[in-house]
């Protein structure tokens, strides 16, 4: 009986090792697929075109467009990518630092791609 008992215990060992070792397998994963990317200036001439590659290209990572909407911001650029899941849009300047602190731990992001701008070409 004590030699059956020990048995089991040994057999019991290992998987449930390499159910643990799954959990974490699956979790690692999860997190490396999972990405969150703010994309500033994200409803202007440039940001707009990369924001819709992300959203359609990384339908995993969550990609917040976080834009000021000046005069250069127009988010008639993104209406086809709008009702996409992965896809956010944030209101806020980014010389604001509260809102953009507020963005930030809203959303957690991993990575940043900056484009606000006023890139206006005024000719002078
Ligand atoms: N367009 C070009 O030919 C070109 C060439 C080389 C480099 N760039 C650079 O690429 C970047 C983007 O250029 P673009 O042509 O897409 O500019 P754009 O003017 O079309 O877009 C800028 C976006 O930034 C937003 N924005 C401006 N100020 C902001 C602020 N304070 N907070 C949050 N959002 C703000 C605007 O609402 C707009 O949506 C700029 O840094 C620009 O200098 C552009």
């Amino acid at each position: 009986m004590a030699e059956k008992v020990k048995y089991e215990f040994h057999r019991k060992l290992p998987y449930s090792y390499i159910c643990k070792l799954f959990s974490l397998y699956k979790k690692l994963l999860e997190s490396m697929a999972k990405k969150t990317i703010v994309i500033t200036g994200g409803a202007g001439f440039i940001g707009s075109h990369v924001v819709r590659l992300f959203v359609n290209k990384y339908p995993d990572y969550t990609i917040v467009n976080l834009d000021a909407l000046t005069y250069a911001g127009n988010l008639e650029n993104l209406k086809d990518i709008e009702d996409q899941p992965n896809y956010i849009f944030e209101k806020a300047n980014i010389v604001d630092a509260e809102a953009i602190k507020a963005v930030f731990q809203k959303h957690n992001p991993d990575g940043v791609i900056h484009l606000a701008a006023e890139a206006m070409w005024t000719g002078q």
